[in-house]
């Protein structure tokens, strides 16, 4: 299953709008269905408002209908030397909108991996439980 998210993963890392910094990252969603839901990163000459390929995908997830518990499984892939790290912005998000124990794979564009689960991403997160005492 992996390959098919490589595969997403790749198209939409080919598919980015980076004219700014050339760096292209992208990234896919296994689904409960089956079905694969990929984005990339979307910049802007607003340099602050361009978009991470991790938060593209995301939100077209849950644009589409699916939540927390339809998100199995995540892949994200840049040309960086080692397996690609997600931005503070993103781990944030990903701790939001995937379970904790959902597994990403980090990758790059020579296969090299790591494989982490959502919950170690941002030790001592801020999240909706702070919000109402929960946590
Ligand atoms: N970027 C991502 O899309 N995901 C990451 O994991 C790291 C950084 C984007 C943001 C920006 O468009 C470009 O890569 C350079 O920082």
């Amino acid at each position: 299953m992996d390959d098919k998210l490589y595969e997403a993963a790749l198209k939409a890392y080919h598919n980015a709008y980076t004219p700014y910094s050339k760096f292209n990252v992208g990234t896919a969603l296994l689904l409960a269905d089956g079905k694969i839901v990929s984005g990339s990163n979307i910049e802007n000459a607003s340099y602050g408002l361009s978009n991470c390929a991790e938060r593209s995908a995301l939100f077209a997830a849950y644009s589409q209908g699916y939540r927390k518990q339809d998100i199995k499984r995540m892949l994200v892939i840049g040309s960086t030397d080692r397996p690609i790290s997600p931005c503070g912005a993103c781990r944030q998000v990903m701790n939001e909108l995937i379970d904790p124990e959902v597994e990403v794979v980090l990758t790059n564009l020579h296969g090299d991996k790591k494989i982490m689960k959502v919950r170690e991403f941002l030790p001592y997160v801020f999240s909706d439980g702070d919000l109402d005492g929960r946590v």
